[in-house]
């Protein structure tokens, strides 16, 4: 049984199939009669829509239910769920406060778990942004990305993704907000090599892709204050697009803060990519879902 908890769960050949499944126009049918589970501990515009839509693309049957119905360890145990959605569904896709819900569901081997973002990673955002990489550069092999910003969930599996495929990784934070040891030795596992500064401006420098993603992510509220204020300087302005390559794309998986990580002038900028990136999520959800249950 197959799960997607993070994007090195799969090899590079099963990460270029799902990523030519989501290009293509002509794929089977393959969830016909069968129904998926979106379960959502956190809120969602993107994920859930377009997760609807690729399920219903298949032939299948999207089930929305929140999280705090099924109350997991609430109501019943994390294990008791999964066995029991496994009875009414072909896969169960949950975005949930703790990556260990993920895992406690995928070690039950009752059906295959796919992650929806937690807070350690957030593969199908991934491969919606190399396909929009592709889509724009062809191969990404050899191309420079460089995200500024805070290295979270969503930073975790771009970075696992692109350098898989050959992608060179950038990254510009706060020295206390780089990322851990572990973190950047999974990611040199998965064949990428991220450089790591504190200054947006040599990051960015001659890149082919700018990325950033909020500064304070569901569940951080807590440390806003904080975050805000040791992200302060680290915003993508137009200055900070400047120093990329004249040709580079903007990226950011959304919802955005203008004039907080982005300016308004790049997020809505000729550069910018964010809605090719958001309806990507659609078909990087079908080519999943195709691969998974094909
Ligand atoms: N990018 C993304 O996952 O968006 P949502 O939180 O709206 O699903
Ligand atoms: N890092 C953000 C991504 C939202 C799609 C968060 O976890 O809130």
């Amino acid at each position: 049984m197959r799960h997607l908890l993070e994007i090195d769960d799969l090899t590079i050949d099963e990460l270029r199939d799902i990523l030519a499944r989501s290009a293509a126009t002509d794929l089977e049918p393959s969830l016909t009669g069968k129904g998926v589970a979106l379960v959502f501990e956190k809120p969602s515009a993107r994920t859930r829509n377009s997760g609807e839509m690729a399920v219903f693309q298949l032939g299948g049957h999207p089930a929305y239910i929140q999280g705090a119905e099924l109350g997991f360890d609430v109501r019943e145990s994390v294990e008791d769920i999964a066995r029991t959605l496994a009875g009414y569904y072909e896969v169960v896709c949950a975005r949930v406060l703790k990556h260990s819900t993920l895992e406690r569901m995928a070690a039950t081997e009752s059906v295959p778990i796919v992650n929806l973002l937690s807070d350690q990673s957030h593969p199908m955002q991934a491969l919606a942004d190399v396909l929009t990489m592709q889509q724009h550069f062809g191969d990404i092999a050899g191309k420079t990305i460089a995200y500024v910003g805070d290295p979270n969930n969503v930073w975790r599996s771009l970075s696992i993704a692109a350098g898989m495929l050959g992608a060179n990784l950038r990254l510009a934070a706060p020295a206390d907000h780089h990322p851990s040891q572990s973190d950047l030795a999974r990611i040199r596992a998965a064949g990428g090599d991220p450089e790591i500064s504190q200054d947006p401006a040599s990051a960015v420098k001659g890149a082919d892709a700018v990325y950033t993603d909020v500064w304070v992510s569901m569940g951080e509220a807590g440390d806003a204050d904080e975050k805000k204020a040791a992200f302060s300087g680290f915003t993508v302005t137009a200055e900070v697009m400047r120093e990329a390559d004249p040709a580079a794309i903007f990226m950011h998986c959304l919802p955005a803060h203008r004039g907080e990580e982005v300016s308004t002038e790049v997020a809505d900028g000729p550069q910018s990519r964010i809605w090719l990136q958001a309806e990507n999520r659609m078909h990087t959800a079908r080519g999943l879902l195709s691969w998974l249950s094909g």
